[in-house]
């Protein structure tokens, strides 16, 4: 089921003052950046892993038939890259609509590749939202993507986009591609 995190992550704020914040982003954060930044910079978190468990259906999939987009699950020692912008807290209103399918503003410990460490916010779908779908296997999952498309675009365009981009930040993400091999796999058939 769809949801709509605008208004609570508008009460979290979570901006504690600040006139520019740094945002990490994991999924389609790293590779669609229609938003303004002030600088970016690889970086990574620790303690969270990606999984395309969280339903799309305002981008990549509909409410009839959601796809799937990536979400962030806990896991002790884990260590999840991507990439950190920082922004002015204004960007927000925009990142709020556009993450608004079931994604809430968390704080979190941002490392870049120097070793600095600086605390930013990330939007992360939880296992409570109603958008979440939770487990899968690696082929059940790259079917759903594959069968998907939604307002933004086909599912499996996010998923290639990703695995691209994490690929040019030389980056491992055994998930992403395992899903990626079946998804071409699937498609050379
Ligand atoms: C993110 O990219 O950091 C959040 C999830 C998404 O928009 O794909």
């Amino acid at each position: 089921m769809s949801v709509n995190t605008i208004a609570i992550n508008q009460r979290l704020n979570r901006f504690d003052g600040h006139e520019e914040i740094w945002l990490f982003g994991y999924g389609s954060l790293i590779w669609k950046v229609d938003f303004p930044y002030l600088e970016r910079r690889p970086a990574r978190i620790h303690g969270w892993v990606r999984r395309f468990w969280q339903g799309s259906h305002d981008h990549r999939g509909t409410a009839e038939a959601p796809g799937r987009v990536a979400t962030l699950i806990a896991e002790p020692n884990a260590i999840c890259a991507g990439m950190a912008y920082r922004i002015a807290p204004a960007v927000f209103d925009h990142l709020d609509m556009r993450e608004k399918n079931g994604y809430l503003r968390e704080v979190v410990g941002i490392e870049f590749k120097s070793g600095e460490t600086v605390d930013g916010l990330i939007y992360i779908a939880g296992p409570e939202n109603e958008a979440f779908l939770g487990h899968a296997s690696d082929a059940e999952i790259a079917a759903q993507i594959a069968r998907s498309r939604g307002p933004s675009g086909l599912n499996r365009d996010y998923l290639t986009h990703l695995a691209d981009a994490l690929r040019d930040m030389g980056e491992q993400d055994a998930h992403v591609f395992a899903i990626e091999r079946h998804l071409n796999a699937g498609l050379a058939i």
